[in-house]
């Protein structure tokens, strides 16, 4: 299904390369960019400014819940800002609170606070933690290898992989690392100073790792044993990509006495707002009023344009059932995932995930003739190839493409990114 492009008129070309130019000059250049440049996009598919068209199953990593240029996200957004954008934190507005209630009342018991983005729903978090553990002298979080939480400062220092550290150091104190999936490991990690443990309930950055129920469960029990917070990491996770609002809801289901279980805090944002920027922290009832007046601010979190935003996103994913779309559309794509990687075990090497949170692995490139000689993982080359075939993917390490779709993502498009997949996949196989 490779889309034909006609030749590109040279003054298009320019603007691509009139975009690229203010960004060179202009722009820190602390991302490594892909040459595209896009000007407006519809539903899953993102247009260039060279006039191609793309699918986009990366969804702006796990943002883009509802695709691109969602009319009534349009309508709601021209709707609140005609009444009020933003009044600041030092008083009550309605959809800030219907927001706040309509978390909690997918999770239980406790309370909200909103913030900007993922990175400092997380500082929340670790605040929340410090604040509990204060008294006692407790202060230490544990995280996971290869988890990925945040580039503030102490989201480097919570996440576990190096190359985020590298030239930030000293690291904020407090964060050390333990194997994931691995409960020994963290009944062992622990010391008199741990606070909580954070986890990610399926790794992203990492390479769409799901946590285990045993792990989940075994996680509940030591922190009870332990008076430790358990606190997870729904930013990539969650809303509903799962095919339940938190990804542990999914991982647990149909597990025998896990039906009460609940972390005590929970960190969200992208999807959230759907690409309007706003970021959240849950907290559990006993826990919920921690953070007093005074203790945590943020001039814009939970503005009544951010909530108003929000509010339509929870509206149309719950009318459309879209977390059964992402279950079920989820499953369809993994499956053909898995027959690809069983017709083609030389190239793919595992296909993981849950809902519409997707990877593949590919072998290591050494492995992989037409990558072995090229500079850049196999995952980044995979993910060129993918774009001059008209598809958006998103690559986590050497070796991984995620797909983390529009949650309204339709049937005919996801059979037009596998199709896309596939003959990308036999291409390499043959050596192409
Ligand atoms: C699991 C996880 N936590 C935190 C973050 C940071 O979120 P943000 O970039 O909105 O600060 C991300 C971003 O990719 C993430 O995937």
């Amino acid at each position: 299904m490779k889309e034909i492009v006609p030749p590109l008129p040279p003054f298009v070309h320019n603007q691509f390369e009139t975009v690229r130019e203010l960004f060179q000059r202009h722009v820190v250049p602390s991302y490594g960019r892909f040459d595209l440049a896009f000007s407006h996009g519809n539903g899953s598919y993102l247009f260039d400014v060279r006039g191609k068209r793309f699918l986009d199953l990366g969804g702006g990593i796990a943002v883009c819940a509802l695709g691109h240029a969602h009319p009534e996200i349009t309508q709601a957004l021209v709707d609140q800002s005609r009444r009020l954008v933003h009044i600041s934190n030092l008083y009550y507005h309605e959809p800030q609170g219907r927001l706040a209630q309509r978390i909690v009342s997918h999770l239980g018991a406790g309370k909200v606070f909103f913030s900007n983005s993922g990175g400092e729903a997380n500082e929340g978090l670790f605040k929340l933690a410090r604040k509990f553990g204060h008294d006692e002298g407790r202060f230490e979080i544990l995280t996971a290898q290869n988890s990925f939480h945040g580039r503030t400062l102490a989201g480097i220092a919570a996440t576990g992989q190096d190359k985020v550290k590298q030239g930030f150091e000293p690291m904020v104190a407090g964060f050390r690392h333990v194997p994931f999936n691995d409960l020994e490991a963290v009944r062992n990690a622990l010391s008199p100073a741990t606070v909580a443990i954070l986890i990610e309930g399926i790794q992203g950055e990492g390479g769409i790792t799901p946590a285990t129920p045993d792990y989940l469960l075994g996680l509940r029990k030591l922190c009870d044993e332990h008076r430790l917070l358990l606190l997870m990491d729904g930013v990539q996770c969650g809303y509903f990509r799962s095919g339940r609002f938190q990804s542990f809801q999914r991982l647990l289901e149909g597990i025998p006495d896990a039906s009460g279980f609940l972390p005590d805090g929970i960190s969200m944002a992208k999807s959230l707002g759907a690409g309007f920027p706003i970021g959240a922290f849950w907290v559990r009832e006993p826990y919920a009023d921690l953070l007093g007046p005074g203790s945590h601010a943020t001039t814009y979190g939970g503005t009544p344009l951010a909530c108003a935003v929000a509010l339509k996103v929870f509206e149309i994913v719950e009318r459309d059932r879209l977390a059964d779309n992402a279950r079920q559309l989820g499953a369809w794509i993994q499956d053909q995932l898995l027959n690809l990687a069983r017709a083609y075990p030389h190239v793919i090497r595992s296909v993981r995930g849950v809902g519409f949170m997707i990877g593949f692995e590919l072998v290591a490139k050494e492995q992989i003739p037409a990558f072995v000689n090229q500079p850049q993982p196999a995952s980044l080359q995979f993910v060129h190839r993918l774009h001059e075939a008209g598809l958006l993917t998103i690559p986590a390490g050497l070796q991984v493409i995620r797909l983390l779709p529009a949650l309204n993502l339709a049937r005919a498009q996801a059979e037009e990114g596998v199709a896309i997949v596939a003959q990308e996949i036999q291409r390499l196989a043959e050596g192409g």
